[in-house]
């Protein structure tokens, strides 16, 4: 989508003085601060309503500006940043002793991504041209541009729902085209040690592999109820409305036995639909990446339809899932919703 360059330009002034800032990436739409600046960086955590020991990952203009954040640059990230950047790749390093505790919610290690979406990219090295932000240092500070716990979006006007006039300037790119958060890569693991994943994504450890030649691990935390990942907890990008989990074949019968109880039911399903009941229904494709790049704007939608549940059809549990299955589990959980188990007892 073309842009207009005025708003690059109020964007980049808006982040020099502190302000905040929404952008489109690969994605999800980020809600943007100069990283370098701890009252601009407070400004994203009063807006999304997030506790401030929650880590926020910064966005760069180049690769070469990871020394700049990170006290340590591994061969291994240069390799990483190399082969996948820019694209939906975090990596976690070591912070830089000069870069304020703020914006890594008070660790000493920093999550640094360069995306790859090309509005991202143009604001990205705009603000580095116009000098960066405080102490020379160039970094936007973004988290997904959701109130905290909430779905992701990805959409320019879900952001400006959400979070309404705490943004100074949003940048309109139209839909992300991935739909789902990066994969995070924890690098500051001891030397000769495979990367630890903390958030599986479209970039999947099987192709990163092909890369380190190394499988990253895939740490019990990652599923469990952790505050150093936010996006870890278990209750996370959710919608109000609950939302359970069924079979294929249970789908059908659980809809129609909730429906005759009187319950305005919402379905979400892959395609074919094994559903034929007369309820609100959203089919996506039956394949990962399709599936993602809906999942959020569908769940958003279904959420504003005033449903007592929302009937999710169970995906393949497959590695090439994995990414999806991980949001929608989190969903199900944070939404108050039950288990397919529950589920058969209607
Ligand atoms: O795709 C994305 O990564 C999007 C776009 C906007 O770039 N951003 C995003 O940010 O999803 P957020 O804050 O919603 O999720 C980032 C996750 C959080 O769960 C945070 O805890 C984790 O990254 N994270 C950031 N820095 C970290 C660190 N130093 N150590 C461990 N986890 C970290
Ligand atoms: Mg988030």
């Amino acid at each position: 989508m073309p842009h207009d360059p005025t708003e690059l330009d109020r964007a980049v002034t808006a982040l020099r003085a502190g302000e905040l800032v929404a952008f489109p990436t690969e994605t999800v739409y980020g809600l943007g601060a100069d990283a370098a600046n701890p009252l601009a960086v407070a400004k994203i955590f009063a807006a999304k309503g997030r506790p401030a020991d929650h880590p926020l990952i910064v966005h760069l203009p180049g690769a070469g500006y990871l020394e700049q954040w990170a006290s340590e640059v591994p061969p291994m990230a240069w390799e990483l940043a190399e082969a996948f950047w820019p694209g939906p790749l975090t990596l976690i390093l070591k912070r830089a002793r000069r870069v304020p505790k703020a914006v890594s919610g008070g660790q000493d290690s920093i999550g640094l991504r360069l995306p790859a979406h090309p509005l991202a990219l143009d604001l990205l090295r705009a603000y580095a041209a116009a000098g960066g932000g405080r102490d020379g240092l160039s970094g936007i500070a973004a988290p997904s541009a959701n109130r905290f716990g909430r779905i992701s979006p990805t959409e320019a006007t879900h952001v400006r729902e959400e979070l309404g006039d705490a943004v100074q300037v949003v940048l309109d790119g139209g839909r992300c085209p991935l739909g789902i958060e990066s994969t995070i890569l924890d690098l500051t693991v001891a030397a000769g040690q495979p990367p630890r994943l903390l958030r599986p994504g479209h970039l999947s450890p099987e192709t990163i592999a092909q890369v380190i030649g190394v499988e990253p691990t895939w740490p019990e935390s990652t599923h469990a109820n952790r505050p150093r990942v936010s996006g870890s907890l278990a209750a996370h990008y959710a919608p109000q409305t609950p939302l359970r989990m069924v079979s294929s074949e249970r789908l059908e019968h659980t809809l129609l036995t909730l429906l005759a109880k009187g319950q305005r039911c919402g379905v979400l399903c892959r395609q074919p639909c094994p559903v034929s009941a007369d309820a609100v229904r959203r089919v996506l494709p039956d394949e990962p990446t399709g599936y993602a790049f809906a999942l959020y704007a569908v769940l958003r939608e279904l959420d504003q339809r005033d449903l007592d549940l929302i009937l999710v059809e169970e995906i393949p549990p497959t590695a090439a899932w994995r990414a999806v299955a991980d949001r929608l589990g989190r969903a199900v959980h944070g939404s108050g919703g039950g288990s397919t188990a529950k589920c058969e007892q209607h």
